[in-house]
């Protein structure tokens, strides 16, 4: 019988803020995938997991580089995909974990579509997990959405795409800020929403930081965990 594949969602960084049915599919898997940006680098959610995990679990490094170029993470994607396989045809269940929720720009979803493509036969589940932008939401006390409201979760990229979505009304979440952070701040000051935007980094781990003056970091080198929450109205933080 071959293996099983879940994707494992761990939350933002607070062991605590793992779910019971992630923590119990730990404790069974036979491999654990521990995506990395380059090899030996110390992983978050090994660490967020680690303490879940049976005695003699194998760990599989899978080294997946942050590039913007397409052929070398198509390389990256396939690679990966293929040593996973190579477990679950031995019938081997695998867990690949991923920071936050497996849904929200991670790489297992890039590497289980390889999967699927060449082994359309193999059994795939997805375990959600926090995300990092609802953990920052609970830690500043503030909702992301209520009544009519809509929201807009959008990584930094696309100069044009990121000021459209400051005109309208929605509240908004900014991911990897990291990427072009002045431009954001400018982007913000200038659509008049700097007043109800909130960075938060780190959040869940023991460096976390929530941050309301935004404009005073223009310049600084910005932490890549790190988000922006723009709310379209004022709130009490
Ligand atoms: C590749 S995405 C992964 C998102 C993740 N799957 C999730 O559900 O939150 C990486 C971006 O998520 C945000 N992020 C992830 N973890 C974070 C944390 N603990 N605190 C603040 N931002 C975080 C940052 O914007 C970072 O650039």
């Amino acid at each position: 019988m071959k293996g099983k594949l879940f994707g494992i969602g761990v939350g933002p960084g607070d062991p605590e803020l793992i779910t019971v049915k992630a923590v119990n599919v730990l404790k069974e898997v036979a491999v654990v995938c521990v995506p990395q940006a380059m090899p030996g680098k110390p992983s978050l959610a090994l660490k967020i997991a680690q303490d879940y995990l049976s005695e003699d679990i194998e760990i599989l490094e899978l080294v997946l580089p942050m590039t913007e170029n397409q052929d070398e993470l198509e390389r990256a994607w396939q690679d990966a995909g293929l040593k996973i396989l190579e477990q679950l045809e031995k019938g081997k269940n695998v867990a690949f974990l991923t920071l936050g929720d497996p849904s929200i720009y991670s790489t297992y979803s890039y590497v289980s579509k390889v999967i699927k493509r060449m082994a359309p036969y193999i059994e795939i589940e997805t375990i959600p997990g926090i995300t990092s932008f609802s953990l920052a939401a609970a830690r500043a006390g503030v909702p992301l959405v209520e009544k009519d409201e809509s929201l807009i979760i959008l990584p930094v990229g696309d100069r044009q795409i990121l000021l459209d979505s400051l005109i309208g009304e929605s509240n908004v979440v900014l991911m990897k800020i990291s990427r072009d952070f002045d431009f954001v701040v400018d982007a913000l000051e200038n659509s008049e929403r700097m007043d109800n935007a909130f960075l938060v980094s780190r959040c869940g781990q023991k460096e976390e930081k929530i941050l309301k003056n935004i404009g005073n970091l223009k310049g600084q080198k910005i932490d890549y965990m790190s988000l922006i929450i723009s709310k379209n109205q004022g709130e009490e933080l």
